[in-house]
């Protein structure tokens, strides 16, 4: 049986002090756009991890994870929804209320549920809620060419955002099923060439999701912001997992691109810790990982 003693959560930030003085000078400092720049450049490999609720959010932020995602996932692990399509603006805004309230250091990323930027004014709007209502530092929407305008104007108002290509969750009732995206030639030149454009067009970061290894490698090579991949073999510049994968209570089929940490640790602080060390080291995620 695993150790599952709870985190201490630091307490919520309006009118509180917090000890600080268990937390290093380096982790204490807040995670920016700039910060994660700065560790691509420097070939350092960073993490992201997905979190709902204040007390993983604790743990998480408390471990060292770079960037704390409140993904439109929550629609599957959190309601038993049967895709990420039913998530609402309300859902993310109330989750990330909840892991806002007591991180310290992690960068809070908000997704952009479906349909909430299908036109600029509408993701603006969301954004907006997101930062000011939510407490993230940055979005990040699912889309192609056709989301450039938005990714424009959301970097042109200050909003940091992370794009995302590959497969998107939110295609999953024209995809017909969640399958490995740029697998042949046209489809891989059109990734790489809508990854530039985003790049240009603003977005801080790119998320890959299921590509092969060799296709997230180049983009990454290509571009100059970060890229995070989750199913996007080791040479990106960042991870991501989805939490409740990390932690081996994935229901239904796990993914190739999951791996159970806690099942080797026996915490879910130490399974933390062990992500974000393999990440860095490089050794995570492995051959089996991976899609070639
Ligand atoms: O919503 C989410 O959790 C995500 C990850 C799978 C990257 O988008």
């Amino acid at each position: 049986m695993p150790n599952t003693t709870w985190p201490t959560l630091p307490q919520p930030k309006s009118g509180s002090t917090l000890d600080m003085s268990t937390l290093s000078k380096t982790d204490n400092s807040k995670v920016t756009v700039t910060s994660l720049l700065k560790l691509k450049q420097a070939g350092e490999k960073f993490t992201m991890l997905t979190a709902y609720d204040a007390s993983f959010a604790a743990v998480i932020d408390q471990a060292g994870v770079d960037i704390i995602l409140v993904g439109d996932s929550l629609g599957m692990v959190i309601q038993g929804r049967d895709s990420t399509v039913p998530v609402k603006v309300e859902d993310i805004l109330y989750h990330a209320r909840c892991v806002s309230n007591v991180c310290q250091r992690s960068m809070i990323m908000a997704d952009m549920p479906f349909m909430s930027f299908r036109d600029v004014p509408r993701a603006l709007e969301n954004a907006t809620r997101f930062m000011q209502e939510g407490g993230a530092h940055a979005v990040k929407l699912e889309g192609g060419g056709h989301v450039l305008p938005v990714v424009e104007a959301l970097a042109k108002y200050g909003i940091p955002v992370c794009a995302h290509l590959g497969l998107q969750p939110q295609y999953v009732n024209k995809l017909g099923g969640y399958r490995v995206q740029g697998r042949d030639e046209p489809s891989a030149k059109r990734m790489l060439q809508e990854a530039k454009t985003m790049q240009d067009s603003g977005a801080d970061m790119l998320l890959l999701e299921c590509v092969p290894a060799g296709l997230a490698e180049l983009i990454s090579q290509s571009l100059t912001i970060p890229t995070i991949g989750i199913g996007a073999g080791v040479d990106c510049d960042a991870q991501v997992l989805v939490l409740y994968d990390l932690l081996g209570i994935s229901f239904g089929k796990v993914p190739k691109f999951a791996k159970d940490f806690l099942v080797e640790t026996g915490s879910i602080q130490t399974a933390v810790k062990a992500y974000v060390k393999a990440v860095k080291a490089g050794t995570f995620p492995a051959t089996e990982h991976t899609f070639n």
